[in-house]
């Protein structure tokens, strides 16, 4: 396996932030099949999914006893329960009678689950209360003997997390550097404003393959060309040895790479200035000045405009877009006071389909309401999934979701010959490293 280690630091010609550790990066071609072969998704479901830590619920959303949610991934789907001490447990929605899904519901209030088939009661914590005739168990009174199958489950950033692996590592073991950086952010206080969810025809890794890149900005994206430094020189890219990767772009910093000089402010950046208290009229000759000047604003004035947090971030986390891609399955892209979280969840059979979503939390939606240009509120409630192009999630993820789609046409294709990456593509080949040193084992 030869190594191209060397060739993704090249790239990386800025430093916003302490690197990670970067282990090195294979080379090897990324082949079609792992994005349509049924035998490669059985890989994938035994070895992989079954290992990690999945981010599938939200603490805030079950505030008393008994209440419930339940999430799908792949074959399984999970109940989590808050218990009478307030902690969550989390149990696989199976019957341990003869296996019917205990429910169907998403979530809800429970004391007891009824299976619907024979009407066994399981209570909240997992023990099972009542069943029919129970003098006719020639093993032992059922209820004696039988409990629902827990899975391992913890609670970081106020999210719900999930192993199916009895024996795994703890989930702070499992994040790695993404516990500490997270941790400034108070995101466990911050609500969900914006949800979608929808079926698209690609595999899962196509998704999470294009959050792996800022490549496609300027081609896919062209109306962000204002708002950010797309070029990747002003980029920083690292990846963990953990499987995640983190992408920072410099941010409060208009476009140098494709103008070639000195550009104007573009509208939104001018408005944020004019929030913090500082007029754009300064800095029309300084532009990249501003990045700087807004840090000292936010830390000076953030704590009286209720941004507390601030005094916890660093400055890069202050103006920067922290973008990472938590392995296996989200995207979160971080602004000083929201997440863009994205979740790619693989259909319960069939390699070429997977389930995404789209959802955005803050606690400031004035803040959000820019980030997303979507008029944001609260909203907790299930919605159900959609079909993909039965309604627009917002022109950015139409754009990624369409491209996605368009490159599961070709992946499946015998003239594929697996791909050839650039250097800030290098976390495409880390994610695809880090499947396969899970199917390995
Ligand atoms: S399968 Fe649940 S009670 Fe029979
Ligand atoms: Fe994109």
């Amino acid at each position: 396996m030869s190594i191209a280690k060397n060739k993704r630091a090249k790239n990386t010609s800025i430093n916003l932030a302490p690197s990670w550790e970067n282990p090195e990066v294979s080379t090897l071609p990324i082949e079609g099949f792992r994005y349509t072969s049924s035998e490669f998704y059985e890989k994938e479901w035994n070895q992989m999914w079954t290992k990690v830590w999945l981010l599938l619920g939200r603490i805030s959303e079950m505030p008393s006893k008994g209440d419930y949610q339940i999430e799908e991934i792949g074959v399984e789907s999970i109940i989590m329960v808050r218990q009478e001490d307030g902690s969550v447990r989390a149990f696989y929605n199976v019957c341990q009678h003869r296996g019917s899904r205990l429910t169907n519901n998403t979530k809800g209030n429970a004391e007891v689950f009824r299976c619907p088939y024979h009407s066994w009661e399981w209570s909240f914590d997992g023990t099972l209360l009542s069943v029919q005739d129970p003098e006719d168990f020639p093993q032992g009174n059922p209820c004696e003997e039988l409990t629902l199958m827990e899975v391992p489950c913890e609670v970081f950033a106020g999210f719900i997390w999930v192993n199916l692996d009895p024996d795994c590592k703890s989930l702070k073991d499992f994040l790695g550097p993404l516990w500490d950086e997270w941790s400034g952010y108070e995101i466990d206080q911050w609500m969900r404003v914006l949800k979608i969810s929808t079926n698209v025809p690609c595999n899962w890794k196509v998704i999470q393959d294009n959050f792996c890149e800022s490549y496609h900005l300027p081609t896919v994206h062209p109306q962000l060309a204002d708002s950010h430094e797309e070029n990747y020189a002003y980029t920083q890219f690292d990846t963990s040895t953990e499987g995640h990767n983190r992408m920072i772009m410099m941010g409060a910093t208009p476009s140098r790479g494709l103008r070639g000089e000195t550009p104007n402010l573009p509208t939104p950046l001018a408005e944020r200035m004019e929030y913090w208290e500082l007029d754009p009229a300064d800095f029309t000759d300084r532009v990249f000045d501003v990045r700087l000047a807004l840090q000292e604003k936010m830390r000076e004035l953030g704590g009286t405009r209720g941004h507390s947090h601030y005094a916890n971030l660093s400055d890069a986390q202050l103006t920067d877009s922290h973008h990472y891609n938590l392995f296996p399955n989200c995207s979160l892209t971080f602004s000083a006071d929201g997440v863009l979280l994205q979740r790619m969840r693989p259909d319960p059979s069939d390699p070429q389909k997977c389930l995404f979503d789209h959802w955005y939390y803050t606690k400031d939606t004035e803040i959000a309401d820019s980030a997303t240009n979507i008029e944001l509120t609260e909203t907790n409630d299930f919605q159900e999934v959609i079909q993909y192009g039965e309604q627009s999630m917002g022109l950015i993820p139409d754009q990624d979701i369409a491209i996605s789609i368009m490159q599961q046409l070709g992946l499946r294709s015998r003239g594929y010959r697996g791909g050839y990456l650039s250097g800030q593509e290098s976390r495409i080949r880390r994610f695809h490293d880090v499947i396969d040193s899970y199917i390995e084992e």
